[in-house]
């Protein structure tokens, strides 16, 4: 499958796996969907040892929240469970993750703003960066939406999920 991206990685083993973070505004939406759409492909595949999945948001509205009720309907139709509780992203996170993917470019200048010296700019991404359909780079916020809204949400993070692990695999020495 062809991405719009390529991604430069250290070599992925069980002592040294890439670590992945989802982040959107209120972390309850778009990035755990995200999440949960990784997972199940990392699952699916026996990467989970290779490879650690994890969201956050740039808001603190919903900490503690697990994901909205209509994302998490989205998903199980879709043979993929949502288990995350929402909270923060933090400084400590720009260091601790190998890869950064923001929903949209609002969170991704939030991002930038919070690495303040410039240090993580290359970890930093636009989930959509990944996704193989041409369209805007944007994953568009779902919460005040109808329905509609939150199965385009989980369709194209799924494609770019799949793109993503692509990019991925060739970087994992079993
Ligand atoms: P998310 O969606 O960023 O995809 O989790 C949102 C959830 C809550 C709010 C905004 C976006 N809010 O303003 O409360």
């Amino acid at each position: 499958m062809e991405t719009n991206k390529t991604l430069d990685l250290h070599e992925i083993t069980t002592e040294n796996p890439l670590k992945v973070c989802f982040v959107c505004l209120g972390n309850i939406c778009r990035s755990p969907t995200a999440e949960g759409a990784f997972q199940h492909l990392v699952n699916r595949e026996g990467l989970s040892a290779y490879i650690e999945v994890d969201s956050a948001g740039t808001g603190a509205y919903h900490v503690g929240e697990p994901a909205n009720s209509k994302s998490r309907m989205i998903a199980e139709r879709n043979g993929v469970k949502l288990q995350s509780r929402a909270r923060k992203f933090e400084y400590e996170d720009l260091e601790y993750f190998d890869l950064v993917l923001a929903m949209d470019s609002e969170n991704l200048d939030d991002l930038k703003h919070l690495d303040r010296k410039q240090l993580y700019r290359n970890k930093l991404y636009l989930m959509r960066e990944f996704d193989p359909s041409p369209g805007n780079m944007e994953v568009p916020d779902p919460y005040y939406g109808g329905i509609n809204g939150f199965e385009d949400v989980f369709d194209m993070v799924m494609r770019s999920c799949e793109a993503l692990l692509d990019q991925i695999r060739p970087h994992i020495r079993m």
